[in-house]
C-alpha cells in the first residue's frame, strides 16, 4: 500500500521511514513545491489540512503530521508556530532560550498530530503523540533538528540532539502517533 505523506521535511521522511517497520506500507513523497498553508489554530486542524491538500492531488491515502514545541511557562508557545518562531532554526532556539532567562519551570513538551485521509476522501484516523521533557538553559548536541539542542527528555540527562537516532526514536512525539497510525493500518486496512 501506498501513502502521500505530507511533508517537505526531508528529517521528518528519514525519520518516519526509520520508525516503520513493515515492508506493506511505502510512504511517497508529494510533488515538488508542496506547500500547504497551515491556517488552522491547533496540531490537529493542520494536520488536516495538509493531509487533504495531498489527497486533493492524489485522491490515494494521504497522511500529513503537524508537531511543534509547547512550553508550560510561555503558555504553550511556540505550540503550532513552532517552525515560524524566528527565521533560522538558531534563531529560533535563541529566542527560546532569551524568553525562558531567570524563568525555573522549564517543563514543555513536544506534540504530533496525525491525520490519515482514505482514497474516498474521509478521515480514516487521527491521533495524537507527546514527548514531555524539559528547556535546559544552553543548546547540546548535534543530531535531529529544530529545537532537539535544547530539549531534554523526561527520565534522560541529555538532549534528544545528543541522543543516537534510534533512542530519539523510540520516544519521539512523532514515533508514538505514527505507532498507532501503523497499528491502524495494520488492524483496519491491510
Ligand atoms: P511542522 O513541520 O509544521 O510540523 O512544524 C514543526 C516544527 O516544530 C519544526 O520546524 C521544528 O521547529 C519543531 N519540531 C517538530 N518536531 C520536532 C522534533 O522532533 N525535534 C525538534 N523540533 C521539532
Amino acid at each position: 500500500m501506498k501513502i502521500i505523506l505530507s511533508t517537505s521535511n526531508p528529517h521528518k521522511v528519514k525519520e518516519i521511514n526509520e520508525i516503520m517497520d513493515t515492508n506493506d506500507v511505502e510512504f511517497i513523497l508529494p510533488p515538488d513545491g508542496f506547500d500547504p498553508d497551515e491556517t488552522g489554530t491547533t496540531f490537529a486542524e493542520n494536520s488536516l489540512i495538509k493531509a487533504k491538500t495531498a489527497w486533493e492531488l492524489s485522491h490515494d491515502w494521504s497522511l500529513a503530521d503537524d508537531s511543534g514545541l509547547c512550553i508550560d511557562a510561555l503558555g504553550g508557545q511556540p505550540g503550532i508556530y513552532s517552525a515560524r518562531y524566528a527565521e533560522t532554526p538558531q534563531k529560533r532556539i535563541e529566542r527560546v532560550l532569551k524568553e525562558l532567562d531567570g524563568i525555573k519551570n522549564r517543563k514543555a513538551h513536544f506534540t504530533c498530530c496525525m491525520t490519515l485521509i482514505a482514497p474516498d476522501g474521509s478521515i480514516a484516523f487521527a491521533c495524537e503523540g507527546i514527548c514531555k521533557g524539559s528547556i535546559i538553559e544552553e543548546a547540546k548536541g548535534t543530531n535531529g533538528f529544530g529545537y532537539d539542542p535544547i530539549f531534554m527528555p523526561e527520565g534522560y540527562n541529555k538532549t534528544i540532539a545528543e541522543l543516537p537516532e534510534d533512542e530519539k526514536n523510540r520516544i519521539s512525539h512523532r514515533s508514538k502517533a505514527l505507532v498507532k497510525v501503523i497499528d491502524y493500518i495494520k488492524t483496519q486496512v491491510l
